[in-house]
């Protein structure tokens, strides 16, 4: 019901009471009803109905060439977001992200600095469905996508959010700025502090840029370690969701010593 619909419904009800009672119309104060007002995006929407509604998408012409899309996968009160850019081959064949070689890697570099997608991390793209021949997504695409996006924020309200390469960092942050200048270094994005690293695929094509890509993975550790707004040091691996046995001695930059795990991975 609407809140005009309330409003006249008060108002018959007041006529009724009102013949009812003395058989004369009295005198009232107008009705104010606010709950017309959109809603709190967040308050009735779910990461399911994101994830159904992603499936059922065709705002753009991705859509056309996808096997499957692949909204995002993870905690639903994560640490840390991770975005990336959209989906390749072994993503649009299985609906989930992340899950080829680059998305090995990805797991390796989250799991160095005590993060991963089953305990406190929630992981999607820009663009949930993959750009043929694994293309940069466009700018149309990114827009029409982008409303997921911000509803899956909206909902998850992680700690931070760690962009990997170029396209998810430079559609975030509205820059045309490289990834090279723009890693390392704590932006915000509505709020949120996020913090733009190298694509674990560069990292796979580039051995040189997993140093600097683990001083990155450092950062966001120590970033997370440090007292949140409210002045709590949230759990280490499980975020929001209780404590995981067996990781809850993780104590920051210095546990992860100066070795680099990533020069192992590839
Ligand atoms: N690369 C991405 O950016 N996202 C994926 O989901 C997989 C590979």
């Amino acid at each position: 019901m609407t809140g005009d619909e309330k409003k006249q419904l008060l108002q018959f009800l007041d006529l009724a009471s009102d013949f009812l009672g003395t058989g004369y119309r009295g005198e009232r104060e107008e009705y104010h009803i606010d709950d017309d007002r959109p809603r709190d995006v967040a308050g009735s929407d779910s990461l399911e109905a994101i994830a159904e509604e992603v499936r059922a998408c065709q705002a753009c012409k991705l859509c056309q060439g996808r096997h499957k899309a692949v909204p995002g996968e993870g905690v639903s009160q994560p640490l840390v977001m991770v975005i990336g850019e959209g989906p390749g081959a072994d993503e649009d064949s299985t609906g989930r992200p992340f899950v080829g070689r680059a998305g090995q890697l990805l797991d390796k570099m989250l799991a160095a600095i005590n993060l991963d997608r089953n305990t406190n991390c929630f992981i999607a793209n820009v663009v949930k469905c993959r750009p043929p021949n694994n293309r940069d997504p466009e700018q149309d695409e990114i827009a029409a996508c982008a409303p997921f996006l911000q509803r899956q924020l909206a909902l998850l309200k992680p700690r931070a959010i760690l962009t990997v390469g170029r396209v998810p960092t430079q559609a975030l942050l509205g820059t045309a700025e490289g990834i090279s200048r723009l890693r390392g270094r704590f932006f915000e994005y509505q709020g949120i502090p996020l913090l733009p690293t190298y694509h674990p695929s560069a990292l796979l094509r580039d051995e040189g840029l997993k140093r600097p890509a683990w001083e990155d993975l450092k950062q966001l550790r120590a970033f997370l370690n440090s007292p949140d707004k409210d002045g709590r040091i949230p759990p280490h691996a499980s975020g929001a969701v209780g404590s995981v046995s067996g990781v809850g001695t993780y104590s920051g930059t210095s546990s992860i010593g100066n070795t680099d795990p990533l020069e192992e991975q590839n």
